[in-house]
């Protein structure tokens, strides 16, 4: 074992390049069939991109608007930041509406909006440093989360995730991917499974390519899975990300997680959340004020445009849940770790 993580061995892919010009998004639509980046030079173009999924993943949809905020810059003219804010606020609101779970987009660009409203003249170059170090600062967060959570990891332990929080969800390394890459890295863990998530496949697609990349062969299962493979006692932790944390430490994450959160604790398994500071909202007392994402039930009706599903039918296609706090081991952000998080742990860390 380890304590040292060697980043770049482990962190090789960037879902979101600013070129000085435009925004380009890895589309994660296309992978991991192909590699593609779209470009996006306007903030609609942006928000079309958060919206259709093109970007995904709380920290990254909030960088990706943050640089948004930087496209829409270029259409307005302000003698000083707070007349800019006051022009950018409709493109920055459209940005917010892109999705309602993740608050790091809200949490990105009310972030933005501060720092432009307390620039000068030089309100653009402001813009542009804010957004470069939402993005910097991203990844330095995972770095540290990930050492903080592959701590708490038993060396010869095997772990499963949910979705897809690595590099493609983040500015790069990624949350609870990142804790896996760390524990890796670590020798601490020995095999990665890793969930399907359906409808989208985030994990199919998404994490298994990813940790492919860095040599790392992950052991896919269907969501359906899961319970029976922490009844084998193959695994000790699960790992997952969230969407957004409330002020009682309940967690919003990709649909499923609450059912692997029941699944762990009747089995004896660890549930680990892990995200960053970004993710956490002190201003929601608990997960039942948070607003669940609906998408369009044809998700559900087929796979990579192939129908599945009987013809004629409804479905229901929410895309989070609500993990409770009781059901939670542990909630890492760069900050520390929360063990047993409730409203008393997370005031604790993170204040009023
Ligand atoms: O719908 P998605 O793919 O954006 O959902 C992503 C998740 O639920 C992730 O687990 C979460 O955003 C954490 S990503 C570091």
């Amino acid at each position: 074992m380890t304590d040292t993580i060697d980043f770049d061995r482990y962190d090789r892919i960037r879902p979101i390049r600013w070129t000085g010009d435009a925004l380009e998004l890895l589309d994660q639509r296309k992978l991991p069939f192909e590699v593609e980046y779209v470009v996006c030079d306007t903030s609609e173009a942006v928000a079309d991109a958060i919206q259709a999924l093109t970007v995904r993943g709380a920290p990254a949809i909030g960088i990706a608007a943050a640089w948004g905020v930087v496209l829409a810059a270029r259409d307005i003219e302000a003698a000083d930041g707070a007349e800019a804010a006051a022009r950018l606020d409709p493109a920055i609101a459209h940005l917010n509406a892109a999705r309602p779970t993740a608050v790091n987009l809200a949490w990105a660009l009310a972030r933005m909006r501060r720092a432009l409203a307390a620039a000068g003249s030089d309100w653009r170059d402001v813009l542009e440093h804010e957004a470069r170090a939402i993005a910097d600062e991203d990844l330095a967060a995972n770095r540290r989360m990930g050492a903080l959570g592959a701590a708490l990891i038993e060396p010869g332990s095997n772990v499963m995730t949910h979705c897809n929080t690595g590099s493609l969800a983040t500015a790069g390394f990624g949350t609870a991917l990142g804790v896996i890459r760390a524990g890796v890295a670590q020798g601490r863990i020995d095999e990665v499974f890793a969930g399907e998530t359906r409808p989208w496949l985030q994990g199919a697609r998404l994490t298994v390519w990813e940790l492919q990349q860095d040599g790392i062969t992950p052991t896919l299962i269907a969501d359906a899975a899961a319970s029976h493979l922490m009844k084998s006692g193959k695994v000790q932790w699960v790992v997952v990300g969230a969407d957004r944390i409330c002020a009682n430490g309940d967690v919003a994450n990709k649909i499923g997680t609450y059912q692997l959160a029941i699944a762990a604790r009747h089995h004896g398994v660890k549930f680990m959340v892990a995200a960053p500071s970004s993710t956490v909202d002190m201003d929601t007392a608990s997960g039942d004020l948070i607003h669940i994402e609906e998408r369009d039930p044809g998700e559900l009706f087929g796979i990579g445009g192939t129908r599945t599903a009987a013809a004629d039918i409804g479905a229901w296609n929410p895309v989070f849940d609500i993990t409770p706090h009781e059901l939670i081991d542990a909630i890492v952000t760069e900050r520390g770790v929360i063990e047993n998080p409730d409203a008393a742990a997370m005031r604790e860390a993170f204040g009023a």
